[in-house]
């Protein structure tokens, strides 16, 4: 579905990658971890064809991609439903087809019907998010893009919205790329992790997580990610931070 080959790109002269080879195939997750500001986000961008690569080639085989990003981005001028319903819209469907379209959506992450006519003020955290997923997952993408989605969440309901993700990816109806920086995120919800350098190495490596996203044990999660931080040299630097970064 993505094919990155030798990508590379510098703001202002400053490289943030380079010799980045990366693929995801049909229906498969793929998480990509790497220290702050290593250029998940970038990598993300250039994937997506909203960031023109200074070297290298992507090719992309999807039909239609979504992103979802850490924050929800919602219009906040419009309820939830019509947030959802907003894609489908602008491609010119009918308020009816894409209402209609968007209740089933929400109900893939299971937002509560009484809510779907609250404004995003009017949400939770939670809700917020679950509603991005939905308006994502609304136009029946085949590829979608996850840019540390549930980091601004607490972990109990990180928890349920990984749940939703590994529930709504189980249907082999698209495949993803999914940054984190959470490893045990990366071992729940990933068929195969890789591993962003983060001095322009490009992909350091990358790892097959064993089983089957939602059939993996918290107890198997647990282990996995002890093994690759104390035994896996691909995993040692992951926790580094770039300090030139502002935030
Ligand atoms: N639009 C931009 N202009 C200049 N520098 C940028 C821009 N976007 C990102 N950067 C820099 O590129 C580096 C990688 O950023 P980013 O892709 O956001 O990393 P990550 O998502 O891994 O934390 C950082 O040093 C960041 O400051
Ligand atoms: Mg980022």
């Amino acid at each position: 579905m993505l094919d990155m080959e030798r990508v590379g790109h510098a703001f202002l002269g400053r490289t943030v990658l380079s010799r980045v080879e990366l693929t995801v195939e049909r229906a498969e997750v793929v998480a990509l971890v790497g220290p702050s500001g290593s250029g998940k986000s970038t990598l993300v961008h250039i994937a997506a064809g909203l960031i023109e690569p200074a070297e290298g080639r992507v090719t992309r085989n999807w039909r239609r991609q979504a992103m979802v990003f850490q924050e929800p981005r919602l219009l906040p001028w419009a309820t939830a439903l019509d947030n959802i319903a907003y894609p489908l819209r602008i491609a010119g469907q009918s308020r009816r087809a894409a209402r209609a379209a968007a209740e089933d959506a929400a109900a893939r992450v299971a937002l509560d019907p009484a809510d779907l006519g609250k404004y995003p003020v009017e949400l939770s955290g939670g809700m917020r998010q679950r509603t991005a997923i939905a308006r994502a997952l609304v136009a029946a993408p085949d590829f979608i893009h996850f840019d540390e989605p549930f980091t601004a969440l607490d972990v109990a309901l990180r928890r349920r919205m990984q749940d939703l993700v590994i529930a709504a990816a189980a249907t082999g109806d698209f495949a993803a790329l999914f940054v984190t920086h959470d490893l045990a995120e990366a071992a729940r919800i990933a068929h195969r992790v890789a591993v962003l350098d983060a001095s322009g190495r490009g992909i350091l490596g990358a790892r097959r997580v064993p089983g089957t996203p939602g059939a993996r044990t918290e107890a198997e999660i647990f282990a996995l990610v002890q093994g690759w931080l104390t035994a896996d040299p691909l995993f040692r630097r992951i926790h580094d931070i770039d300090e030139r970064r502002a935030s």
